[in-house]
């Protein structure tokens, strides 16, 4: 199925850690949660900060620069200074490799 794009080897995603990939030039971060792999885009909607960067705890990235918080399940912002959602990419995981849907 054309849709879903190689992202990164599954193995790669640190439990209940984040790191950021380049996925068809777009940056994005994805996000382990207890086993269960989600993305979104890296760059935080409020500035220029790179969301890899933050931390995460539970379901919630928390940005470095200003420490505004996302929902990774579906990019919510969750605080000030947050007002805008992020992007989030459905993930679907095959033969130990993370294949997003950026469509
Ligand atoms: Fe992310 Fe300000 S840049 S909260």
């Amino acid at each position: 199925d054309s849709q879903w794009t190689d992202a990164a080897p599954l193995d790669e995603v640190p439990t209940d850690d984040v790191i950021g990939v380049k996925v068809d030039g777009r940056d994005i971060a994805l996000y382990n949660v207890e086993g269960e792999i989600y993305a979104t885009d890296n760059i935080c909607t409020h500035g220029h900060a790179r969301l890899c960067e933050g931390f995460l705890e539970g379901h919630e990235i928390e940005c470095p620069l200003h420490q505004g918080r996302f929902d990774v399940r579906n990019g919510a912002p969750m605080c000030a200074p947050l007002t805008e959602a992020i992007r989030s990419y459905p993930v679907k995981i095959e033969a130990g490799r993370v294949f997003l849907s950026l469509a």
